[in-house]
């Protein structure tokens, strides 16, 4: 295409179409990066030519783009049937085999799983199973759902209410009622001065048992956390964190919720993070990575506690009246199962774990004389740079400050696509798991590079 045609294109998509999580004065004004295609962590734009997408798209490409092999799987799905529903106790065999292997990476910590199309109405589902669980054995006033401070858990009008980061509550009448807040477990940022990270977390333990018995645990269902922070931050939880929570919520009589959506299949060098940090959830929910973006399904995953209860007393209810046209779509498993038949093939959890060592050593390595750039945290192929104004004393800079956005520009110039997480003053980085060293160190460069352009901008 011509550099004339992309401009109309632009100027198309001005007039018809109303961005996700978008400015709209920006689309207005300055128009649309249009993606053309992409090949491993590589994509190319109209106007940025090719750039490590060092985002793996939304946090979700993590077998990298271009893959011909799920191209073929979809044609033959599609091909054969294209289309099976899942109510009415009707199932399809991509299905059947996708659940068996994902009941067996999660090595018998659940026992069901349900398909969704997305994190957010993955979100929601768990909300209602939540709900539907504590009247099914006789606790209705049980129906409160804890999360925390700058948590990202989606955007329906369930997932926003749970979602912690004010900018999606703002001017939508959100959050609903039932949600209870958190303190976000950030040691570098929150811990105070002289406490130690054990002190930390033991603190951050205290007042969700304080919030707990304030609400009255009899009204309290369920706490939802992401394993480690994504859109707010990746926040890495503090030593033992999990392991409290687990306590606290048995205690309680509490449903505990892994939100895997960005953890999941391997982000972290485990095929999961509650894998990595060793707690056992009751309920999981799962999306972009069981895909790796190429077709829209969520998973949620439910342990024998809650699954138990619905056997046992489902009945009285008759059918269990929830779900998608879309649940369980046979192109979408099919789309999965190939996905992680190449994760197991090419060895690519593995690989985020050592590729993810070399990348936060790298970090560590060349950003520890960066004035701006206070931790690197993360596990694996996911990580964290925090923006600071100053290491020592810790000072941070405000949110009028813009310091995430112009990192993240300064970055791009650089050809290399990270993503500003502002409520955390944080650069997020989670490229996709084939990723090479040489490409991280390009990556690192980047991040370097656009530091210093941001540096002298603050005159630091
Ligand atoms: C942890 C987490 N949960 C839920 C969601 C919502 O997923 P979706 O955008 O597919 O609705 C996201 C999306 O980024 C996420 O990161």
């Amino acid at each position: 295409m011509t550099k004339k045609q992309y401009e109309n294109l632009v100027d198309i998509n001005k007039k018809s179409i109303f961005h996700p999580a978008s400015s709209i004065s920006d689309v207005l004004n300055n128009g649309t990066t249009i993606c053309l295609e992409g090949k491993g962590a590589n994509i190319t734009t109209h106007n940025d030519g090719e750039l490590i997408d060092g985002m793996a798209g939304l946090w979700c490409v993590n077998i990298g783009y271009g893959r011909e092999e799920i191209g073929k799987t979809m044609m033959d799905s599609a091909s054969t049937m294209g289309y099976a529903h899942s109510f009415a106790s009707t199932s399809n065999t991509p299905q059947i085999e996708l659940s068996e292997k994902l009941l067996d990476l999660t090595r018998g910590v659940f026992s069901r799983v349900q398909y969704g199309t997305s994190g957010s109405d993955c979100i929601d589902t768990a909300i209602k199973l939540v709900r539907y669980y504590n009247n099914l054995r006789g606790k209705p006033e049980k129906k409160k759902i804890i999360a925390r401070v700058n948590a990202y858990h989606g955007t329906t009008l369930a997932a926003a209410s749970v979602t912690g980061i004010a900018a999606f509550h703002t001017a939508f009448d959100l959050p609903v009622d039932g949600v209870l807040r958190a303190p976000k477990p950030h040691f570098y940022v929150d811990g105070k001065e002289g406490e130690t990270e054990i002190q930390f977390t033991k603190r951050m333990l205290d007042e969700i048992e304080t919030i707990i018995i304030g609400a009255s645990a009899d009204t309290v269902a369920a706490f939802f956390a992401e394993p480690i922070y994504g859109a707010g931050g990746v926040i890495t939880p503090p030593k033992g964190y999990f392991q409290g929570l687990r306590a606290l919520c048995d205690k309680y009589d509490i449903l505990l919720l892994a939100d895997e959506v960005i953890t999941g299949y391997g982000r972290t060098g485990e095929w999961f993070a509650h894998q990595y940090y060793n707690y056992k959830p009751d309920l999981m929910t799962t999306a972009k990575g069981l895909t790796s973006g190429y077709f829209p399904l969520s998973a949620l995953y439910i342990g024998d506690k809650v699954w138990d209860v619905l056997v046992e007393t489902a009945d009285e209810l008759g059918a269990f009246f929830h779900g998608y046209t879309y649940s369980g779509h046979p192109t979408g498993c099919a789309v999965a199962l190939k996905n992680i038949e190449i994760l197991e093939r090419e060895n690519l959890v593995e690989r985020a774990k050592e590729t993810g060592a070399y990348m936060h050593a790298q970090f560590k390595e060349k950003l520890h004389g960066c004035p701006i750039i206070g931790e690197v945290r993360g596990a694996g192929l996911l990580a964290g740079l925090q923006i600071v104004k100053s290491k020592s004393p810790k000072t941070f800079f405000e949110r009028a400050d813009k310091a995430a956005p112009l990192l993240q520009s300064a970055i791009r110039e650089e050809k290399v696509l990270l993503r500003g997480l502002p409520s955390a003053d944080t650069i997020g980085v989670s490229p996709s798991f084939v990723i090479t060293e040489q490409q991280i160190d390009t990556l690192v460069s980047a991040v370097v590079n656009g530091a210093a352009k941001v540096q002298e901008k603050f005159g630091i």
